[in-house]
């Protein structure tokens, strides 16, 4: 169960380490005044019809009520402890999860929770101004959830850099309040993690394809030998399936909108669809382009030193690890990874060990590849002969083996020129941006109503009806 008469809400007896609590304590006023200047803008009186967790059990872990977000119970809440687990892979395979970190991981540790720390406030960051121009209520409250909880999963790990890293880890948590997304001195560390979201379409792309970039994060982390931080990522990941649902969702009702006006009105070219004040399909899939191939990005190199260590020494397994039959430890095993040789795309087997990167980016596509068929049965639906594709691997990549070369959505391996000739076709161009833009102009806050580019829900958030007062201004 959780404890809510502590300042700092947890579920880890925190009382009971007086130095963990003071340290966290010191740091809770430097997290609210980020939150204070980089949260979501002018929210800070309205009241958000928002859940919080009660305990970590699956079933009983949300509450809902008006909460001010400043006033958010931000906290500490873990798995609770199988004193029975071992480490599941690598060199250490069949000894007890370990309860501390030990001396030859130190710095290495710290840096994957710093890296998974970080991109937490980032995505705050990104998402801060959105609430002036949400489609409605149902919208503004879903986005100030993420918020919220994008805000509690960097408690998650600040609170591991407190305990387990001392004063390296307490000027760690710091930083993480100073880093800002886009900032040209100190940006957040990673690419997509810097990128504006200017819009709600960018901003269900960005639930979609990155929040589910974190959810494999969290996964292979979540298999780690190191105890405390396997138990905090598997309750993060409760929370992560909320935002990829919003993204799910989002972008599912936009294109419904857009295939019931196209029906309605019997039009198809892109400027007609335009002229009813819906986003036309072809815009959505240069979205899609750009936010999946960014995200792709996330999981590093194809071939990794770093990530064969990572999993060797039992840092990061691989999604589902204990699900796997095979030795755990890659030994002689190898892995398919492509690159381009001599202006052709080409597959080679290389050692597993060194290919996890490519393989965890791999278990996200699949992934991704049922949600987008979900999309693509909408249009279906609606009988418009548009088909969603999924661009291919290497399509405008900076990470790894394809970064450096001119790849279309199709797999070819063009020139640089050629490749810019058709980069509008491909990604949202300025035009696209305005456009988007010029429909989100403005917030709809009637209970109820929808901005004309997107379809109402199917349902509400915890059995309200559409109409609920999801958000109050005051
Ligand atoms: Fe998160
Ligand atoms: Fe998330």
């Amino acid at each position: 169960m959780i404890n809510y008469t502590d300042k700092i809400p947890n579920n880890i007896d925190l009382g009971r380490d007086r130095v963990l609590q003071r340290a966290l304590e010191h740091w809770q006023p430097a997290y609210l005044n980020w939150w204070h200047d980089t949260g979501p803008t002018e929210s800070h009186a309205f009241e958000v019809y928002l859940r919080t967790a009660t305990s970590v059990e699956p079933d009983g872990w949300a509450q809902f009520g008006y909460v001010r977000m400043p006033e958010y119970r931000w906290g500490i809440f873990l798995q609770p402890r199988d004193e029975k687990r071992q480490v599941n892979f690598g060199i250490h395979r069949g000894d007890p999860a370990w309860q501390e970190v030990p001396g030859e991981y130190r710095s290495t540790l710290r840096r994957v929770i710093v890296t998974q720390g970080d991109t937490e406030p980032a995505s705050v960051e990104q998402q801060r101004m959105l609430g002036l121009s949400c489609p409605s209520l149902y919208d503004l409250r879903n986005i100030f959830q993420v918020n919220v909880e994008e805000g509690r999963h960097l408690w998650a790990m600040v609170y591991l850099l407190h305990r387990y890293f001392g004063r390296d880890g307490r000027e760690e948590a710091e930083a993480l309040l100073e880093r800002r997304s886009g900032d040209t001195d100190n940006p957040r560390i990673l690419g997509a993690f810097n990128e504006p979201t200017p819009d709600w379409l960018a901003f269900y792309m960005f639930t979609f394809f990155t929040d589910r970039d974190g959810k494999f994060q969290l996964c292979a982390l979540a298999e780690s030998a190191f105890d405390p931080l396997a138990r905090t990522c598997r309750f993060m990941l409760t929370e992560e399936a909320h935002h990829m649902f919003v993204g799910e969702t989002g972008v599912r009702r936009i294109i419904q909108r857009t295939c019931d006006v196209m029906k309605e009105n019997k039009v198809e070219d892109p400027p007609d669809v335009r002229a009813l004040g819906v986003i036309d399909l072809p815009t959505i899939q240069r979205y899609f382009n750009f936010h999946y191939s960014v995200t792709l990005d996330l999981y590093g190199s194809d071939v990794s030193s770093n990530a064969a260590n990572y999993y060797t020494s039992g840092l990061k397994g691989r999604f589902e690890e204990t699900k796997i039959n095979d030795d755990h430890l890659l030994s002689e095993a190898t892995y398919p990874v492509s690159e381009v040789v001599g202006g052709k795309i080409v597959v080679k087997q290389v050692s597993a060990l060194t290919a996890l990167n490519e393989r965890l980016r791999d278990d996200y596509i699949r992934e991704i590849e049922s949600g987008v068929s979900r999309w693509q049965r909408v249009i279906d639906k609606a009988g418009i002969p548009f088909r969603l594709t999924l661009p291919h691997k290497g399509f405008h990549r900076a990470i790894g083996n394809f970064a450096g070369h001119f790849i279309s959505p199709e797999g070819e391996v063009l020139t640089g020129e050629a490749w810019k000739n058709h980069q509008h076709e491909w990604l949202p161009a300025p035009g696209d941006h305005a456009y988007v833009q010029s429909l989100m102009s403005g917030r709809v806050v009637d209970p109820g109503k929808f901005a004309n580019w997107i379809a109402p829900p199917t349902r509400g958030i915890n059995n309200q009806p559409l109409n609920f007062e999801y958000v109050r201004f005051n």
